[in-house]
This record gives C-alpha cells, structure tokens and sequence, in this order.
C-alpha cells in the first residue's frame, strides 16, 4: 500500500551551524534559511534560544522580512527553534508577542535531553531526570502560545563519556516525552555510531515500551559511513521522518572526529532512486529506475541540483569542503 511520504527536517540552519567553527552572521543564516525553503524544503530547524556563546542570532533571523515573505509564500512552512530550558522558551515568547501576526514568527520548539548521564552533564548541565522533571512547564507554556514541541533524546547508539547506551534507557526517555505530548521524538546518534541491526534493536525497544515507530525521527551521524543505511533501515521499519543536514553541516564538540549530521544531499539521492517518497520528492519513479548520471532531464534533476548548489553555497561561506558525498559528485560531473 502507498506509504505517506517520508518528511524531511532539515537541521542545518541551527544543529548544522552551532557546530560550526566559522560564525555566520544573520544575514548570511536567513540566505540559507530563504534557498533551502525555494528549493523545496518545508521543515527547516531554523535557530536556537540558548546561550548567546552558542548561538545569539536566531532573534534577527526569525524576524527578517525575507523569512515573513516565506511564511507568506508557503502556508505549510515550520521554521523549529531550539530551546534548552524556560529561559529560552521566554525569549521566544517575549519576541512572539512583539511580532503578532496570523502568520507566528514560528509555531514550533525542540527541547532536547541526552540518553546518558555523562552528555546530559556537558550538553545541558544536569542530570536527565532533572532535565527531565524541568520540561513540563515549558510544554505548558508552549501549548498556552500555540506552539508544538519536538523533542529530541541525544546519544541513543552511543555516548563519548558513558559508552554503550541501553536502548530500554531511550526508550523510557522517548515514552516519557511523548506522555509530556511532544508530537514526535528525534532519536540521535549524535557521535555516528550505530548500525542498522542497532537502530532495529532500539526501535523494537520502543515499541515494546509502548512508543509508536510512527511517532519517531532518525537523526543520524555519518562518523562511521553508515548514515545512510540506517536510514534506509529505518525507514523500512516505519519510522516516517529523518533529520538531514544539507552539505553535512554539524559535528559533536564533545568528540573530536565526529562528522557532521548526515547530508540532506545524500538522503534525497538514496530515497529517491530507492522509489520511497519523501516530502522533497513525493513522487519519485520506480526504484532502479535511474541513476543521477542517467536522470531523466526534467524537472525533478532540476530541484535536485538547484538544492545540491545550497549546499555548495553554504560550504564555501564557511571555507569547508561540501560535506555531501553526493554534492560533491553532482559538482564534479
Ligand atoms: P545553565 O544551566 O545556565 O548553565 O545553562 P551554564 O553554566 O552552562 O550557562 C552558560 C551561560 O548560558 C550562562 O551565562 C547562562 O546564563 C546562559 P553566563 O553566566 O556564562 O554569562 N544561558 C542562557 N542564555 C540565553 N538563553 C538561554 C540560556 N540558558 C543559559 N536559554 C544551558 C545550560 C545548556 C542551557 C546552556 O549552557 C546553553 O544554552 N547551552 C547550549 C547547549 C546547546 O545548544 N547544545 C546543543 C543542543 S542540541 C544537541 O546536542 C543534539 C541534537 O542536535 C541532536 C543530535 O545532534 O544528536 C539535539
Ligand atoms: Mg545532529
């Protein structure tokens, strides 16, 4: 039966750049936000509300008159801003109510917790039970501003201080997110560890604890070449939305040699030859059908190579090789 299309959430604009060494300013981010949006993607992680060290511009970007023009263009446009903690959560309120609008500079957060105790002390400087326990009033305080909540539970295959994570552990985190009614659970592989039979075991651990495939994300690192299978494993085994990052953007600052989040790029490319839909190509031909060198001149190479130019855009703002295996070949073709 046909499957509804896999949604993409791309995370460069924040998870992408607040990894990056080379600051980008406003502007520069709102660009990126503006071509990755033409080009056809929907959900786009557009910024963070967290210590100004980390990431002070998001303000700026959401209130760009080029970002209102695409909220106006696109009606199903969601522009996620990540918020650690209640702090966050009222700036972003603070700045809602000084832009009222029928079109909300955003109708969408991601919290996030970490799988292990040892990222939860360096990421967000608690424990998870304590991160955990902070998070009700935040969704209270969402829902009372009409914005929903994503959540995303770092280091689910692996973590750089604790080791191997028990997925009974994440599970019990993701159930614990959804209860708080998170509309969906991001699990990441923030450090690229896993494998396909390691995200199988970990999904069938979550449903067993009673959480729906149907309600997850695969957020995947490439550190050991196996993003893309996981992916395609995943998403054999129902989970309906992934995470990607156009030109790789990303890394782990807590363990050196990480690479970046997987390339929005390399998603498209394998889903689409694949035959799977997704919510950048909902039609895509018969798998097998082609190959990139041997596509069908038309519209759909068209958007596909307008998207890999973002990405090689982006690289070069930042003075980094394009981290997409893909938009790199389509360059050198
Ligand atoms: P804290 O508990 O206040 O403790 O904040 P702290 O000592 O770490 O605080 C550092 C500074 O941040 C302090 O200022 C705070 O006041 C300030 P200082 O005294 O040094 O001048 N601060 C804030 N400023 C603005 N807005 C806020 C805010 N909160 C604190 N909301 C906290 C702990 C974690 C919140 C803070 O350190 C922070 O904002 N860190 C950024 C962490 C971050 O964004 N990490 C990335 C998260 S996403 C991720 O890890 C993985 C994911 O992408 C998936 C994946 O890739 O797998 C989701
Ligand atoms: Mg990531």
């Amino acid at each position: 039966s046909p499957r509804q299309p896999i949604k993409l959430v791309e995370v460069g604009p924040r998870d992408g750049l607040q990894n990056e060494k080379t600051p980008l300013d406003a502007g520069v981010k709102v660009e990126l936000i503006e071509r990755l949006v033409r080009s056809g993607l929907r959900d786009v992680e557009a910024g963070s509300f967290v210590s100004p060290k980390w990431m002070a511009t998001t303000p700026e970007v959401l209130t760009s008159p080029t970002l209102a023009q695409l909220r106006r263009d696109y009606p199903d446009l969601s522009l996620p801003v990540l918020v650690p903690n209640a702090r966050g959560l009222s700036s972003l309120t603070t700045l809602l109510s000084q832009h009222p609008s029928n079109l909300p500079l955003t109708n969408e957060i991601a919290v996030f917790v970490a799988a292990s105790e040892g990222f939860s002390r360096a990421n967000l400087n608690t424990t998870i039970a304590d991160s955990l326990a902070s998070l009700p009033p935040i969704f209270e305080s969402a829902k009372e501003h009409g914005l929903r909540v994503r959540a995303y539970v770092s280091v689910v295959l692996g973590c750089p201080f604790d080791g191997r994570i028990e997925p009974e552990k994440v599970a019990r985190v993701a159930k614990e997110l959804l209860e708080m009614k998170a509309y969906e659970v991001s699990l990441g592989d923030t450090i690229g560890v896993g494998v396909p039979a390691g995200w199988e075991k970990l999904l069938n651990e979550c449903e067993r604890e009673g959480v729906s495939v149907g309600k997850l994300a695969a957020h995947c690192h490439d550190t050991y070449g196996t993003a893309i299978s996981n992916i395609l494993h995943c998403v054999s085994l129902g989970i309906p939305t992934v995470d990607t990052s156009i030109a790789s953007l990303g890394g782990c600052p807590y363990s050196p040699g990480a690479t970046g989040n997987v390339s929005t790029e390399d998603v498209l490319y394998a889903l689409y030859h694949s035959g799977i839909p997704s919510s950048f190509f909902p039609s895509p031909p018969e798998a097998g059908a082609g190959t990139l060198l041997g596509w069908q001149e038309g519209e759909d190479k068209q958007r596909f190579e307008r998207l890999c130019e973002v990405g090689e855009w982006v690289s070069e703002r930042l003075g980094r090789p394009n981290g997409s295996s893909v938009g790199r070949a389509v360059r050198g073709k």
